[in-house]
This record gives C-alpha cells, sequence and structure tokens, in this order.
C-alpha cells in the first residue's frame, strides 16, 4: 500500500506524543524547534537548513519516554546520565530512512561545545550546539526564570558548553522579537502549520511508514516496564491475525501500522499511574481511559492517515456497547479494530509484567474466549486466535530489540 502523506505533518503531530511525555510542561520540543529556527535564521540559514533544525528541534527528545528522566532534562543544566537519551534518540533515527540525516545532531545535543570528538563535522557541532542551547533555554524557563535571567546564565558560560556566537545571537532574538509572546502555544502552533504547508506530499512505501511507525511503537514501548515490548507485539499479533483471516494486503498492512501507533496517548500518563501495581482508582482510571482518545487526537493531525486514527481511537471499545472512549456500538466497530482489540489483550496477558509472569497461552485464551461470551470481542477474531495460538504467542511476544 501507498500512503500520500506529508514528513512534516507526520512528523510534527508525532512529535506530539514527545511533547506529552512532560505531562505539565507539554510542547518542549516544539519551543526548542522555534528557538532554533530563528537562531537558523540569524545564521543567514537556507531554506532547507532552516527546515533541518526545525526537524531536529521536535525530535530532539525521542530517546526520552519516561516522565521521570523528562523531570531532569527540564531541571537540571547537566547530569551524570544526560547522554543516555542522546544514543538512544540516535539509533532510534537511525533506523528510519526519512530520520537518519538527523541521528548525529540528536546524538551530540548535550555535548558541550569543548568536549566535541575531532572528528565531528562543522554542521553536526553547530546544529548540536543550536539544539543544546534552545533546548537550555527551554529547561531555565521551566523553571521560573526570566528570559533576561536566562541570557546572564547563558553570557556566564566561556565557551564550555555553548559556541560564543550562538549566546550572541539569541541575544539578538531576544531584542528583535517578543520571546515569551512566540512561545505560547497558539503562537507555535501558526508557525509550525506554515512550515507543514510549505511541505510536499509524496508516496511513501508501506516500508517507509513502518519505520516511522516501528520507532514510534520503541518509544511508546519504553515508557515503563509494564509497556515493554506491547506495541510491537500487537503489531505483529494483529498482522499475522489480519493474514490468517486471509483479508487483503493492505489490511494486513494498516492493522500493524495501527498496532505500533495504538497506545501513543499513554505518553501522556504519568510514569506513577502507569506504573502502580495496585488497581487504579477512579481519577487514575479516567486519566489512564484517555489514552486511546489521545492517540487518536494525535493521529488525526495527519493527512493519509484517517484510518490509522480511528483503529487507535476504537481499541478499547467493546462489542456490548461497554468500552471507552465514547461506548460505541458494535455496528460502529470495523474488523481492523476486532483484530487490534482480542491482539491487545492477548500481548498484555502473556508478557511478563514487574509484578507478575506473563500468563501462559491457555490461561490468556481462556480470558480472551469469557469476553467473548460476554459479548465484548468479535468471535470469528477469537476463534482465529484459538486455532492459531502457537504462532500467535511468537508474534505477541516477538521482540525487535534496539541495539541500545
Ligand atoms: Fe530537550
Ligand atoms: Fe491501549
Ligand atoms: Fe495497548
Amino acid at each position: 500500500m501507498k500512503y500520500e502523506l506529508n514528513l512534516r505533518e507526520v512528523t510534527s503531530a508525532l512529535s506530539t506524543s514527545l511533547d506529552y511525555v512532560g505531562v505539565d510542561d507539554n510542547l518542549h520540543g516544539k519551543r526548542v524547534a522555534y528557538l532554533s529556527f530563528l537562531i537558523g535564521i540569524e545564521l543567514g540559514f537556507a531554506e532547507n537548513e532552516l527546515s533541518d533544525i526545525i526537524f531536529e528541534g521536535i525530535l530532539h527528545d525521542c530517546g526520552v519516554s519516561s516522565t521521570s528522566i523528562h523531570e531532569y532534562l527540564v531541571s537540571e543544566m547537566d547530569w551524570e546520565h544526560s547522554q543516555d537519551h542522546c544514543l538512544r534518540g540516535e539509533e532510534l533515527l537511525n533506523q528510519v530512512s526519512f530520520y537518519k540525516q538527523y541521528a548525529s545532531v540528536i546524538r551530540y545535543h548535550h555535548t558541550h561545545i569543548d568536549r566535541f570528538p575531532e572528528s565531528i563535522d562543522a554542521y553536526i557541532k553547530l546544529h548540536s550546539n543550536i539544539i543544546y542551547l534552545t533546548d537550555r533555554v527551554d529547561a531555565l524557563r521551566a523553571q521560573g526564570k526570566n528570559l533576561d535571567e536566562i541570557l546572564k546564565i547563558l553570557k556566564s558560560d566561556k565557551g564550555d558548553f555553548f559556541d560564543t556566537q550562538l549566546v550572541s545571537k539569541f541575544e539578538t532574538i531576544l531584542s528583535k522579537y517578543e520571546i515569551e509572546e512566540k512561545l505560547q502555544e497558539s503562537e507555535l502552533e501558526i508557525f509550525l502549520d506554515e512550515w507543514i504547508v510549505k511541505g510536499e506530499r509524496k508516496e511513501f512505501s508501506y516500508v517507509e511508514v513502518q519505520e516511522i511507525a516501528l520507532m514510534f511503537g520503541y518509544i511508546v514501548d519504553a515508557k515503563s516496564d509494564f509497556t515493554i515490548q506491547h506495541s510491537i507485539g500487537v503489531a505483529h499479533l494483529s498482522k499475522f491475525l489480519a493474514e490468517v483471516m486471509n483479508l487483503d494486503g493492505d489490511s494486513c498492512e494498516k492493522v500493524e501500522i495501527a498496532g505500533f501507533l495504538h497506545d501513543l496517548g499513554k505518553l501522556k500518563v504519568h510514569d506513577k499511574i502507569l506504573n502502580k501495581p495496585a488497581p487504579l482508582n477512579s481519577i487514575e482510571r479516567e486519566i489512564m481511559n484517555n489514552h486511546s482518545k489521545d492517540s487518536s487526537t494525535i493521529l488525526s493531525k495527519i493527512r493519509g492517515f484517517e484510518e490509522i486514527a480511528l483503529l487507535s481511537e476504537l481499541h478499547h471499545e467493546t462489542l456490548d456497547g461497554k468500552g471507552y472512549p465514547n461506548s460505541r456500538s458494535a455496528i460502529e466497530i470495523p474488523l481492523l479494530a476486532r483484530v487490534i482489540a482480542v491482539a491487545d489483550i492477548f500481548q498484555a496477558l502473556v508478557q511478563n509484567r514487574p509484578y507478575r509472569q506473563g500468563l501462559s497461552k491457555e490461561k490468556a485464551l481462556n480470558i480472551i474466549e469469557d469476553m467473548c461470551k460476554e459479548g465484548k470481542l468479535d468471535s470469528i477474531v477469537v476463534k482465529t486466535l484459538r486455532k492459531n495460538l502457537d504462532v500467535a504467542y511468537i508474534k505477541a511476544l516477538q521482540q525487535r530489540k534496539l541495539k541500545i
């Protein structure tokens, strides 16, 4: 299947899930992109290079999934393990043909200007250091410092952290623009919308879409030990079930992509709720139950992903009309959404969790068959699972390991 997509739109939308990791302090990536863009203008960047620095800004924290690491990111100037998320980000981006070119910049976006290895070329050094500077500006803002105070801190750096010409470019943009206003959500939206409109819509192959979806699947799965490999397993199992049900090739590919992305909204759920080893209270449950809606809110911003968005929204709906978020009735739930619903539950039951071993495939199937008898799950999908239980189990736990 071919998808008609605008890479800028896809990246901006999916990166909203990265910004969700901040929970209370979202839009960090977009603010970094905007400030970096303004510095790029001062440096005389051409159109292409300006676009690259925007991609780098919105993707720079793709190696961070957990709320607790994000808290470090916004509170410390430098800390012991700051390189971990840079290495992970590099690894993720290297797997995606469209993002490979940004991997090295993200690798060095917490490297002091005086500590770059000699082999790194000037372009990467410059872009990494721009992202580092604007990232720290936003971190200092999050601590309640105003822009003048931040400028003072940057100026006290004697070229250890940042290239001194970048500090002076930052001073210039502070004198030229009302930066605080420009960093408000509505202004950032206008800025990114203008950038997206200028991007071309072009054909993406299934493999190209799969690479991006897989990358964001990894990001969701890395959020917690409770979600590790979940999206990947759901995608593999959904595709397998669709194939043995003899669905057409496009549907099999689509259900896999939706599987990778279905839980994007979980990045907005605080680690403390996601990792709670006890039943959730009603407020926590409500927050948790928003995740499928949040996934679809992100995905529906991507023209060409309408069906993927719908599938993610429906993955916790049940055929008896008692699911969430919208208590949809059976007639409103298409077959592919029913496939993902079964794959989602099966994967969650058989995977190991910090507080329990994964269930055996037979036990997991029993639970699913009981839910089917209650009228919650599709009987044809559940029968397909029963018939192909051994392979389904392998698919649900099939890992694709990142090197890191
Ligand atoms: Fe950051
Ligand atoms: Fe979910
Ligand atoms: Fe899920």
